[in-house]
């Protein structure tokens, strides 16, 4: 079997630069003939059930994104979850031989609690949220799944899910998935903390140039450097990763004269957002050429669901038949 390339984004807004570089460069790597990218609106509901923002909307804005970044829906299939219904059939039969104690003790579930204090994430969804994607890597039997750092432990839950499938139904339909990493598994966001939506400290992929410099010039810096003539620490510079990122052929000199102290902060901002322009410019024409578009990228999405509901039901009516559910005489 050749390898199956399976991943998804949650739906929550526009993407950023962490979201091009932790997952879609690699993604782009992995097009082919096999490959699957999926976007993932159950999963977004599971912590926007309250919210007013439209899902649907969001979604929009996942596709152009992925086209924008270059993926291309004639070397890969591009699909919106919950048009493809066997997601929810094969996560809830999934759900029915996963142990509470799993779901409970796994790592990302007790940090988002923590973390996003504001919404009520005490729901049968959310603490089920690994089941779900369990389902979505089952039904493709994907082998390789590029995904960021944060989502090893659901990859994780994913394999104990299908061994204990196997143990249970004396079958083997699924293969292992494996994790993909990016080369910049965690890039920083304005503040120094992982750039992400919820703490709004980002830089889109649709931003406009001057936004780019504007936020650039207001991301934190090694906090030792008070003036101009203290020596600096690129390796805890915020601002020093992304010129690792996008400015690899001028990183050297940028990290020698900021141990030196013979470059300082503000131009070494205003370098790092005329890169991450140029870096961008080309995404950004592709998105306003994309958004002119709406027939031809609901038909990607329609082509897309089909694609991926042909593999997606062959493999359900396999599971239930393993489970006992279904039986074909
Ligand atoms: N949980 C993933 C994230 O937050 C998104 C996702 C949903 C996913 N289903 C998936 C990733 C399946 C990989 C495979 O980024
Ligand atoms: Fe960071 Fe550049 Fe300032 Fe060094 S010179 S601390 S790399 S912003």
């Amino acid at each position: 079997m050749p390898d199956r390339v399976l991943s998804g984004t949650r739906p929550t807004g526009k993407l950023h630069l962490g979201n091009l570089l932790g997952a879609l460069e690699n993604y782009k790597k992995l097009q082919g003939a096999e490959s699957f990218f999926m976007i993932a609106d159950w999963h977004a509901l599971t912590t926007e059930y309250e919210s007013h923002t439209s899902i649907a909307d969001n979604v929009r804005e996942v596709v152009l994104d992925y086209l924008a970044a270059g993926l291309d829906p004639a070397q890969c299939t591009i699909f919106v979850q919950s048009e493809v219904s066997e997601h929810a059939s094969l996560a809830l039969l999934l759900s029915m031989i996963t142990p509470l104690g799993w779901l409970e003790r796994n790592p990302t579930y007790k940090d988002q609690l923590a973390e996003l204090k504001g919404k009520d994430l005490n729901t049968h969804g959310f603490l089920g949220y690994p089941v779900l994607q369990a389902a979505d890597i089952l039904l493709y039997k994907a082998t390789k799944v590029p995904v960021g750092e944060d989502q090893l432990p659901h990859l994780e839950l994913t394999r104990e899910i299908l061994r204990r499938f196997h143990h249970l139904y004396g079958k083997e339909i699924f293969p292992e998935p494996q994790p993909i990493l990016t080369r910049a598994p965690r890039v920083p966001g304005l503040d120094g903390r992982k750039m992400s939506k919820s703490y709004n400290n980002c830089i889109y992929l649709d931003e406009k140039p001057e936004d780019v410099t504007k936020k650039m010039k207001t991301m934190v810096t090694d906090p030792a450097r008070k003036r101009r003539e203290d020596k600096g620490h690129p390796e805890v510079c915020p601002v020093f990763a992304i010129h690792q990122q996008i400015n690899q052929s001028n990183v050297e000199t940028v990290a020698v004269e900021c141990r030196g102290a013979l470059r300082g902060c503000v131009d070494c901002k205003l370098e790092a957002a005329a890169k991450l322009n140029e870096f961008l410019d080309p995404i950004r024409r592709r998105r306003v050429e994309w958004e002119k578009k709406k027939n031809q990228v609901r038909d990607i999405l329609d082509q897309g669901r089909e694609r991926a509901q042909s593999v997606a039901s062959a493999t359900l009516d396999e599971a239930l038949c393993a489970a006992g559910v279904r039986k074909h005489d």
